[in-house]
């Protein structure tokens, strides 16, 4: 009998502060092989342990000794690309991936957007993948874009999904408090932040307001209808280093009590696909009854990173209910938003298993 051989992969940007999350993530995963590491002119042609500035945990050694190479097709053979590049070169090189017919899971803004782009949160809007099709017939490659969102509108489409498939949101109003790995590596200068709030994160907000509507859309055959409600959004970076919170007063059609909302909150699970992959945690959703929760020194890596925290559910007194969460930015928010999506096309058929000898 043939064994399934784990999919080589190869991550783009992989110096970066969600590339070097790709690759801790992906050491030891079962079914993905990280095979090469890609990044700019800078790092190319350099070990990865010599390129890169190894923020956490400890550096795989089988990466550590892999060539970073240039971001280019033609120079990479894997059939599965995660990209964490910047988005003043994932415009050019996703596409050029694609092309080439590969499966691109990215993190960056370029795509998300496109009416042929899925942006997908698996739990939350796995049918949007059906989109791909239509990509792949109105831009002739072989290969796909998939993205996934911003990471302050990964926390708040997680929380608001149970809420908006039962009670329908017709406005909602969100202030971040994001944290400064949100913002890359070497990221916000500590000058700025230690001790500081900065109210601005450039085109942030119009980013979360666009998104949270796409991804509680509705798939249509070859296009999204966007949800209907109006999002107002304030971004602010704060000093904490993981863990985006997420402050949301909503109004709905169908006005739940607070109870009936927490209820619908702890009982969510999510797409029933999603269950099981290697991925996902036993809960997307975590309701914390403590009052002064969630926080992301304490619950940031609640299911592996990949559980979002709710607290606080009440009543508002100008909309209709209130609302506290929280996740961790690059990894619900990012690289391990992206790996879950990568699963669930496996798991679809769409990303292809090989199975070799041995
Ligand atoms: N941080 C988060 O929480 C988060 C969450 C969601 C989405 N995102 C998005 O994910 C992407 C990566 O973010 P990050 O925070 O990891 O940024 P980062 O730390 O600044 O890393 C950027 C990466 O892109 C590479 N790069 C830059 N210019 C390049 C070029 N011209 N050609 C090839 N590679 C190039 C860099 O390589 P060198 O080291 O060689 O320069 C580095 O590996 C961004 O698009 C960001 O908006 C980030």
């Amino acid at each position: 009998m043939n064994a399934p051989q784990r999919i080589p992969v190869a991550v783009l940007g992989a110096t970066g502060a969600v590339g070097q999350t790709f690759i801790r993530l992906l050491a030891g995963h079962p079914w993905f092989r990280v095979a090469e590491v890609a990044a700019s002119e800078r790092s190319a042609g350099r070990t990865y342990g010599e390129a890169v500035r190894w923020i956490e945990g400890e550096l795989p050694a089988d990466v550590a000794a892999l060539t970073v190479a240039p971001c280019d097709p033609a120079r990479l053979d894997s059939p599965v690309v995660f990209s964490a590049l910047d988005s003043s070169a994932a415009g050019e090189l996703e596409p050029a991936f694609a092309r080439a017919g590969r499966m691109v899971l990215t993190n960056a803004k370029n795509f998300r957007m496109e009416a042929d782009v899925p942006l997908v949160i698996p739990e939350v809007n796995a049918s949007h993948l059906g989109l791909i099709q239509a990509q792949r017939a109105a831009r002739g490659w072989n290969g796909a874009i998939v993205t996934n969102a911003n990471c302050a509108a990964t926390v708040a489409a997680l929380a608001m999904a149970p809420l908006h498939e039962k009670f329908g949101v017709r406005s909602v109003f969100v202030a971040t408090m994001q944290a400064v790995s949100g913002a890359g590596y070497p990221g916000v200068p500590s000058l700025d932040i230690l001790g500081n709030v900065i109210p601005y994160i450039g085109e942030e907000e119009p980013k979360i307001e666009r998104e949270l509507q796409k991804m509680l859309g509705r798939f249509a055959g070859a296009r999204i209808e966007a949800a209907p409600f109006v999002v107002s959004a304030h971004a602010n970076r704060v000093a904490v280093e993981h863990g985006h919170t997420v402050c949301l007063s909503m109004a709905f059609e169908a006005r739940p009590t607070a109870p009936q909302a927490i209820s619908a909150i702890r009982e969510w699970r999510g797409a029933a696909d999603v269950r099981g992959l290697p991925s996902a945690p036993t809960l997307p959703l975590r309701y914390r009854d403590e009052v002064d929760r969630p926080q992301p020194r304490r619950d940031v890596n609640d299911g592996r990173g990949m559980t979002v925290s709710v607290g606080r559910v009440r009543d508002d007194p100008i909309l209709h209910l209130r609302m506290v969460a929280m996740g961790h930015n690059t990894i619900r928010g990012a690289a391990g938003g992206s790996i879950l999506n990568a699963e669930l096309l496996v798991q679809s058929g769409i990303i292809a298993r090989v199975a070799r000898p041995g």
